[in-house]
């Protein structure tokens, strides 16, 4: 077969579950990173017979994917602020908005070198080991409760040769934090279970559960945690910046004033309420 046939084939078999645009780039992926294709050979290889082994590659690609594994877990890749990160089932692939986040705390940071900075339910380490590559000179801890995730976080942490400090630990468990921060950062689960119905097959039934989700009675208890844990573990002019679900931004500044905190929702670009920066209102 050639590539022209097989990107005729995944449009007809991946149709029910992706944008014809988006069908296009998988297989795009696929090349890059199962058969090394460079972008030009995608471009220009499209007439040529493939070899045996090249079409079992995508047939069994295309296979996977149409029971909605998301490509970043066939190719066990994902890329993220410039970098490239290994995910698996056990790590959340990391998303656009949250690049976002890591943006805005590089430019509100600009002019600081030296940083105490903890990630909490850091799933494949994007944003702290992003930090990290991006302020050589700061010091990075990152915490997960799953040992998989962690153990990733770590094997990422050495391919992009950004040495970080790892926790293994259920912040739900804990009555301190262990240092004093200038940045705490967290991405925790915060979709309720009733928001079910809204998420992609993919995400669904490939992505860890433990990553996603919060009872709907309780939507904010990862908030609520780490900001009580923040009153005491960020340093004077520390800063807690959160993702958010974008539902509940009045709910979280609530949060954020009942617990001492004044803070700042800002949306992502896609227009949703999806970060938040929260800081200690000192009593003097
Ligand atoms: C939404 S994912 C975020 C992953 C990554 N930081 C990102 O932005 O792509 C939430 C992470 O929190 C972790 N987590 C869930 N419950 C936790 C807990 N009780 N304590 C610490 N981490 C937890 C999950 O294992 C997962 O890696």
């Amino acid at each position: 077969m050639t590539l022209n046939q097989f990107k005729l084939l995944y449009q007809e078999r991946l149709a029910l579950l992706y944008p014809e645009n988006e069908i296009h780039s998988i297989l795009q992926i696929v090349c890059e990173n199962l058969l090394n294709w460079s972008r030009s050979d995608f471009l220009m290889n499209d007439q040529e017979e493939m070899s045996l082994l090249q079409e079992e590659i995508l047939q069994n690609s295309l296979r996977e994917l149409s029971t909605s594994k998301p490509v970043q877990y066939i190719t066990g890749k994902a890329h993220f602020y410039g970098h490239e990160f290994t995910v698996n089932e056990h790590t959340l692939i990391p998303r656009q908005e949250t690049e976002e986040l890591v943006d805005m705390i590089i430019k509100d940071h600009k002019k600081e070198s030296y940083l105490n900075i903890i990630d909490i339910g850091t799933g494949t380490g994007c944003i702290g080991l992003s930090l990290k590559a991006a302020k050589p000179s700061c010091i990075v801890t990152l915490m997960d409760v799953s040992k998989e995730a962690l153990a990733t976080a770590q094997s990422n942490a050495d391919h992009l040769k950004t040495p970080v400090k790892t926790i293994l630990q259920d912040i739900l468990g804990l009555d301190t934090l262990p240092e004093k921060y200038g940045i705490i950062v967290s991405n925790p689960p915060y979709v309720r279970d009733l928001e079910k119905v809204e998420i992609h097959k993919n995400v669904l039934n490939n992505e860890p559960h433990l990553a996603l989700f919060v009872d709907d009675n309780n939507a904010l208890v990862f908030y609520r945690k780490i900001m009580e844990l923040s009153k005491n573990a960020l340093q004077p002019n520390g800063i807690l910046y959160f993702e958010i679900n974008q539902y509940l931004p009045e709910e979280m500044k609530a949060l954020a004033t009942e617990l001492g905190f004044k803070s700042e929702v800002f949306k992502d670009l896609n227009g949703n309420y999806r970060m938040m920066k929260c800081e200690r209102i000192l009593k003097i």
